[in-house]
């Protein structure tokens, strides 16, 4: 298979090379302003010219298009960037992917629900509300993202692992160096392990499955319970994990209280359950 990963220097888009590599596909990947070892194309898939002249070149069967600008806060001031990267960019890849005749693969996000514990799990099938600007704009790129002829997109939830920066690299820093972390004990959803998403993008892609699937772990939790399970397996201080309200944090955009998502016609259609946090830290540590 020939896949091109747009944002490959990501936490998912890493992933998605790595496997794919050792899998014997041919990839090239993309990064926009941190060159790693697994790119090897600059991008910024705002340019409609250029991210058509590189899908066109490569020719791929697939594109997984996990580029994102996801600072969620930041979201909100930076509304034109976040617009121009998480709608139009989504829509300059899908024209692409048409013109290439290549399957698309995007990833969206839980936040475009609007977090009613009365709610979960949310379905696909269930109405959509975006949380905050951040989620309005994924919603956009679901929907540019359909302008493919093929096409999957997929909703995880709080992606992590090690490959690149992410909250569980971050909390591992902390707690390495004895320091308090408080986070928060009201939000709560079903974090993704990002090997595991890397592996269903693949899997979808060699299947040519389409359609829209969430795509979470199998365990619901706070952001503080996760946190806890983290430490608890990496053998730190749990104590060194101090609960907080999302309130009394006072982050500027708003989030889900909760957001857990039911996977399960995913998990039937690939046939692969996601590892839940404790498999996945016993595996990373
Ligand atoms: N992380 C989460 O908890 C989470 C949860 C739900 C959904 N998601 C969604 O999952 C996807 C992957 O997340 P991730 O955690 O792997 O993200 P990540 O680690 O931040 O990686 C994002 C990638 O996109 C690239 N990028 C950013 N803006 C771009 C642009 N304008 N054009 C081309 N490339 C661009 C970045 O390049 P450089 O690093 O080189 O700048 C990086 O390679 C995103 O679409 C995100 O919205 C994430």
């Amino acid at each position: 298979m020939r896949i091109f990963v747009i944002g490959g220097s990501g936490l998912v888009g890493s992933n998605i090379v790595e496997q794919a590599e050792s899998r014997g596909d041919t990839v090239r990947s993309t990064h926009l302003d941190t060159q790693t070892e697994t790119t090897d194309i600059d991008l910024d898939k705002t340019d409609a010219g250029r991210t058509q002249s590189v899908i066109t070149d490569f020719d791929p069967d697939v594109i997984v298009d996990t580029a994102a600008f996801h600072a969620v806060d930041d979201c909100e001031t930076k509304r034109n960037r976040a617009w121009s990267v998480n709608a139009a960019g989504t829509r300059n890849v899908a024209t692409a992917a048409n013109e290439a005749g290549a399957h698309l693969i995007y990833l969206s996000t839980d936040y475009v629900f609007p977090g009613d514990p009365e709610e979960i799990p949310y379905t696909e099938s269930d109405r959509i509300q975006p949380v905050n600007y951040y989620a309005e704009t994924k919603y956009a790129g679901e929907r540019a993202a359909r302008i493919a002829d093929e096409v999957t997109i997929l909703r995880p939830s709080v992606i992590y692992g090690t490959a690149s920066q992410n909250f569980v690299t971050w909390a591992l820093g902390e707690l390495e160096d004895s320091n308090e972390l408080t986070i928060v004990n009201d939000q709560i959803s079903s974090p993704t392990y990002a090997p595991d998403l890397a592996k269903v993008c693949l899997r979808l892609g060699e299947e040519s499955q389409t359609g829209l699937y969430h795509s979470t772990g199998p365990e619901s939790m706070s952001r503080y319970e996760f946190t806890v399970v983290l430490a608890e397996v990496c053998g730190y201080d749990t104590d060194l994990v101090k609960p907080i309200t999302t309130e009394e944090f006072g982050q500027e955009a708003p989030r889900p209280t909760d957001s857990t998502l039911d996977s399960s016609t995913l998990y039937d259609a690939i046939d692969y359950e996601f590892r839940d946090p404790e498999s996945a830290f016993e595996e990373l540590r």
